[in-house]
């Protein structure tokens, strides 16, 4: 049956990258997954790679920044699943992602207000509609498992990508506000906080840079830079019960390298 056989986790902006491989593990795991990103041919793509796997899954295309975009994704996974059971916000932007969202990781002085009301919009307003009108659903059922992720740019301060910096210490704290609310209607939410994952938001500028990825590597304990695989194991530990007493927590999944002293 699984760890989370089941269960439905419903997975945002798991169209590509750490999402879709968290989907496929999940799905290997028994979940049914409802995949969530932006446009239908990724959403088609993802579903078409869970089933192809054996698993089960349905798409919902959505912005997590538009309200009716979010109804509607939490209306599908209640039509076609009777629900869901996990929740795992990990849309995000605003990393480096500039071939396909055009924003720049600046620091505060050349971050432009759009793009820092767009890069908050998304990685914490998506987060808020998606638990505004998820919560309840959650409480419904019973309870469930939220999983929200951060970044080790919530933990420590890097020299640019302000605007993410900040909505990252944003869903740092809203989770384990999110954690104390919750936890007596049988909800948990804990935060991920991955370091350098080759993913396309940093594959051109950190990952292929071998002069760049060779130095965080080198700098980092576990000495490599991490994979979305790295990531889903340990969201599938905050998604199971094997975590069943743990909440309100943040997990750093960067090989230690924020426990560096400097780079070298
Ligand atoms: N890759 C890293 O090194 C790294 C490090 C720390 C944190 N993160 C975080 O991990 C999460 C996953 O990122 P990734 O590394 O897989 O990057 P990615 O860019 O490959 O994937 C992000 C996904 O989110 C989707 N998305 C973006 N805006 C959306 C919106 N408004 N509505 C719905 N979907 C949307 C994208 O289409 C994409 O499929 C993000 O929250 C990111 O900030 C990544």
């Amino acid at each position: 049956m699984g760890q989370l056989g089941n269960k439905v986790a419903l997975i945002t902006g798991s169209g590509r990258g750490q999402g879709l491989v968290a989907a496929q593990r999940f799905a290997s795991e028994g979940a049914k997954i409802v995949i969530n990103d932006l446009d239908a041919e990724s959403v088609e793509a993802a579903v078409a790679a869970v089933k192809n796997a054996g698993g089960e899954a349905v798409g919902a295309v959505g912005d997590v920044s538009k309200a009716a975009d979010v109804q509607a994704v939490l209306q599908t996974a209640q039509e076609v699943c009777g629900g869901f059971d996990i929740l795992y916000n990990n849309a995000g932007i605003g990393y480096s992602a500039t071939q396909r969202f055009g924003i720049a990781m600046s620091d505060i002085v050349n971050c432009t207000e759009d793009d820092w009301r767009r890069i908050l919009d998304i990685n914490v307003g998506g987060i808020f509609l998606f638990c505004k009108y998820g919560i309840p659903k959650l409480i419904e059922r019973g309870g469930g498992v939220i999983i929200n992720t951060a970044s080790i740019a919530a933990l420590r301060g890097a020299q640019d990508a302000h605007a993410y910096t900040a909505s990252k210490g944003a869903i740092l704290a809203l989770t384990r506000a999110i954690a104390v609310t919750y936890g007596p209607k049988g909800i948990r939410a804990n935060t991920l906080c991955p370091g350098v994952i080759d993913t396309e938001m940093i594959h051109d500028t950190l990952i292929s840079e071998k002069n760049i990825s060779d130095l965080l590597a080198r700098n980092t304990p576990l000495q490599r830079n991490g994979t979305p695989q790295d990531v889903a194991d340990v969201a599938l530990f905050l998604a199971s019960d094997q975590s069943r007493f743990v909440t309100g927590e943040a997990f750093a999944v960067d090989g230690g390298i924020i426990q560096h002293i400097g780079l070298a």
